[in-house]
């Protein structure tokens, strides 16, 4: 229904993944500009979210409210709300669940929800990024609740995204509690694979812990398999290119990390293809799965879309490449003839009578939309 928060996965960029703590209002200035020139608002993206380190280390001893850094946020949060809506974006900003932050630089809001979400609201945020670090022990289903009472009540519509890493099974308390996303992962990392006692998660790393979750993904909730890392010069455009089509079909938020000031063409035209978004967006919000694993790195992956299509993802996870292949029965379409297939990196429209077959990259996708077929 309309009016629903988070009717679809929300887009936008966060600031932790390139910036980290240097996060200040100028470079949240610099990306709401740069979103509208690169054509990224206009492909979809909406949300300015900042991250950690904010905030000074102490709350205003009048008020009780968290104040925003004297030197990185000068002008103060409600002014950049403004100067974010001015360019129809939203702004987004971030607390913990617990005493202090993951940085430690400021406080968080357990037993602050209230007045933290006041002011939230005051200042004209969208969206609440609400970490898990420093939470005395007390379990986050009670945290998590806490907070998105408070945001109900400040008469504000806030995205709440709850970014507790996947413990606790947030996808089983995160709708109860009025979570509009929750994390399913510790934090991704700028990285093809990370070693298996990282906690940092690679790309492959956090696709294989996403498996069972697929029914938990509904509109206006929806698992988190973390941020973008596209851009940020880890991986290849090839790996970028996996990254992101995956996150796609698995109805991930798709919140950029990289610095949108300074992309290349290559970063530019992965976050902005809007066929690839579309799958994200689709309105119907059937969460992507894996469909079959070769055992060799090789995996068909497919969403069943809203107008009857299925978007297909043909996965190389080994370092050489292969030809992968499916047919249009193991991807959930009945009844043979010939339907459309279109390449949704190439833009190629084809058909197929049944079977779809890609040469892939190594670490890299084929990805397509394949019709129901056309009655004649
Ligand atoms: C945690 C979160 C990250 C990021 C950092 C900031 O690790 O999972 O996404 O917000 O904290 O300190």
């Amino acid at each position: 229904p309309a009016g629903v928060l988070a009717r679809t996965p929300p887009m936008g960029w966060n600031s932790w993944n390139k910036f980290g703590c240097d996060v200040t209002e100028d470079v949240v200035r610099r990306t709401a500009d740069a979103l509208v020139s690169s054509g990224m608002r206009d492909a979809g993206y909406e949300y300015v979210n900042i991250d950690d380190c904010w905030a000074e280390p102490d709350r205003d001893p009048a008020s009780g409210r968290l104040r925003p850094h004297r030197t990185k946020f000068p002008g103060g949060i409600g002014a950049l709300a403004d100067f974010v809506h001015a360019r129809g974006l939203k702004l987004g900003i971030y607390s913990s669940a617990g005493t202090m932050t993951c940085q430690r630089t400021m406080p968080g809001s357990l037993d602050h929800e209230e007045v933290d979400a006041r002011a939230f609201a005051e200042w004209g945020v969208d969206y609440l990024k609400y970490d898990n670090c420093h939470h005395q022990g007390r379990p986050a289903a009670e945290r998590y609740r806490r907070m998105g009472e408070a945001l109900r009540a400040s008469g504000r519509e806030i995205v709440y995204s709850i970014c507790n890493w996947g413990e606790e099974s947030p996808w089983s308390f995160g709708p109860v509690v009025g979570g509009n996303l929750w994390r399913t992962t510790p934090d991704i990392v700028d990285a093809w694979e990370t070693p298996p006692d990282s906690w940092f998660l690679g790309v492959v790393n956090i696709l294989d812990r996403q498996r069972e979750l697929a029914d938990f993904a509904r509109p206006g909730h929806w698992n988190d398999p973390d941020m973008l890392e596209v851009g940020n010069g880890g991986m290849t455009d090839t790996e970028y290119v996996a990254h992101f089509s995956l996150w796609a079909l698995l109805n991930a938020p798709l919140i950029a990390g990289n610095d949108l000031t300074a992309m290349s063409d290559g970063t530019r035209a992965i976050l902005t293809n809007r066929d690839v978004i579309a799958v994200n967006q689709d309105w119907g919000g059937s969460q992507g799965r894996l469909l079959r694993d070769s055992g060799d790195g090789a995996q068909v992956w497919g969403k069943p879309m809203s107008d009857g299509s299925t978007a297909v993802v043909l996965f190389n996870r080994a370092a050489d490449p292969t030809t992968i292949s499916t047919t249009a029965e193991e991807i959930g379409l009945a009844g043979g003839g010939p339907r459309a297939l279109r390449d949704l990196w190439t833009g190629e429209e084809t058909s197929t009578t049944g079977v779809i077959s890609a040469s892939v990259p190594g670490h890299g996708v084929a990805m397509y939309r394949v019709s129901q077929p056309r009655v004649s």
